[in-house]
């Protein structure tokens, strides 16, 4: 895995002493009174719903309850009354059917992430409005050659994408592989995290973090906190790993186990590549394939310099190191060991067609935010101070179109970031090439659909345009950021 370098956090000029005394205030009031998580439980994972005949129905239902977190009693949301909702099992060329009833108080709906499906329609549209105590069928038919792999749902109504997805709202979705690994057993862990007080009750954020991007103090494995997980000597597991977090980096080790790599996103490599570390912004997936030997092993989230704005220092790390997600125990017989992994299927490389189009995309955060976005700083009395998140210096219009592609396209984009924070943008339907960094070319097949732009950097990618027309978003997944601004939306037209 490639790594995230080490930076300095750089400074961002005109925020006053102010908002840093609010922030600090904040903080300190909020602290002592939060939820003491049980550690050390048996790994659960969520219900798995699979599809049969090529067709998966399922209906998800979001609604606020009482649902046991860190093994504890807590009042957040959740899909059908779990967190994270149940998984949804695919195969290439299935059609998944989903009613998303929403039970919450405020408007919803639901976003495949990373899934290639049309974005029309009832498909992956995220323009949907679901209103409370309404619901919506979803229709989405997956190609016969959807890349297998680990992607995920959540809700994506343009506002309220952070506050719901920080309550519970997320689940797995796997599509199968057509030819099979051998493994000991499968597991789907996914990474959330949550802020509760002492009753178990969502914490809002702050605005400052708010604009760091929220992350929760309780960094959650399938809504455990460092859950045990356990296996015999010479065993092979496959870890579907998802970054839910709204803004937290993750930067993931497994010492003293044989850790190794198929792929991050849809992207796969041919062969598993062995990794040490494996860092996943906020959105990122990983299929992981891990080699037990005999012991105990930590699994561990390190710090990840994820940039800063300056005044936010007072706040303490962004990403900052959390320790143990899980313990994985190793003991027994050895194992009897399993067939070798079959070759990957391996995405096209996009470096070898010639671009239709290149296009350089700026994403951007100032002074002077629309204040009605709530994004004001200083409370109630917010006079003046607002910060904007922007692409090429706009905010969110879903009404505005902002890039044209042909069906059938290559194109070439360079993702610029002019911040001094970290941006992992995402594109919907059509994953992404990372092919150089920096102005470096990338050696090697990255495909990806969320890709992380290091502040006063940038990243060229290519993408294929070569499958359905309509309108869909590209942003930033740390999810205040998409919420206060920083998406855009790109329409794919049929070729002339
Ligand atoms: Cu994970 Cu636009 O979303
Ligand atoms: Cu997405
Ligand atoms: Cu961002």
């Amino acid at each position: 895995m490639r790594p995230i370098t080490r930076r300095h956090a750089l400074q961002l000029g005109g925020l006053g002493v102010a908002s840093l005394a609010i922030g600090t205030t904040g903080l300190v009031w909020q602290r002592g009174s939060r939820l003491v998580p049980v550690t050390g439980s048996d790994l659960t994972e969520p219900e798995v719903l699979r599809s049969r005949g090529g067709l998966l129905q399922v209906r998800l239902e979001a609604a606020q309850g009482q649902i046991a977190v860190a093994g504890r009693e807590a009042t957040v949301y959740g899909y059908n009354g779990s967190l994270p909702g149940p998984t949804l099992r695919l195969r290439p060329g299935d059609r998944l059917q989903a009613r998303l009833v929403n039970r919450l108080d405020t408007a919803t709906n639901l976003h495949v992430h990373g899934l290639h499906v049309s974005p029309q329609g009832n498909g992956d549209n995220v323009f949907i409005s679901v209103e409370p105590g309404e619901s919506f069928d979803y229709n989405y038919q997956l190609p016969e050659d959807h890349p297998p792999g680990v992607y995920w749902y959540h809700p994506h109504h343009h506002g309220m994408v952070a506050d719901q997805v920080f309550r519970g709202l997320y689940g797995a979705i796997i599509v199968e592989d057509p030819d099979p690994i051998a493994v000991t057993r499968e597991r789907v862990l996914v990474i959330s995290d949550i802020t509760l007080d002492g009753s178990g009750q969502v914490v809002a954020p702050s605005t400052m973090s708010r604009m760091a991007g929220r992350e929760g103090d309780l960094v959650l494995v399938n809504g455990h906190a460092a859950p045990r997980l356990s296996a015999r000597p010479g065993e092979r597991e496959r870890w579907r790993i998802i970054n839910a977090c709204s803004a937290r980096y993750l930067r993931l080790r497994l010492d003293g186990q044989d850790c190794e790599l198929l792929g991050i996103d849809s992207g796969r490599f041919p062969e598993p590549r062995p990794v040490d570390e494996l860092a996943l912004a906020p959105g990122n997936r990983a299929d992981l394939l891990v080699s037990t030997r005999a012991g105990s092993a930590s699994w561990e989230t390190g710090s990840v310099d994820r940039g800063g704005m300056g005044m936010m220092s007072s706040l303490g790390d962004l990403s900052g190191g959390v320790g143990a997600l899980a313990t994985l125990r190793v003991e027994g017989a050895t194992a009897p060991a399993l067939p070798a992994v079959p070759v990957q299927p391996t995405p096209e490389d996009l470096r070898a067609v010639e671009p239709a189009r290149r296009r350089r995309i700026t994403f951007a955060m100032g002074m002077g935010g629309d204040m009605s976005g709530g994004m004001g700083m200083g409370g109630g009395g917010g006079e003046g101070m607002g910060m904007s998140f922007t692409v090429d210096g706009k905010e969110f219009d879903a009404q505005r179109i902002d890039q044209t592609v042909q069906q059938g396209t290559v194109e070439e984009w360079t993702l610029v970031n002019d911040s001094p924070m970290d941006h992992p943008i995402h594109l919907h339907v059509w994953p992404m090439q990372i092919t150089a960094e920096a102005g470096q070319p990338v050696r090697g097949v990255f495909r990806q659909d969320v890709v992380n732009v290091p502040p006063r950097s940038e990243v060229t990618v290519r993408v294929s345009f070569g499958n359905y027309t309509g309108r869909t978003v590209y942003h930033c997944h740390i999810l205040d950021h998409e919420d206060n601004g920083m998406m855009a939306v790109v329409e794919s037209v049929p070729a002339a």
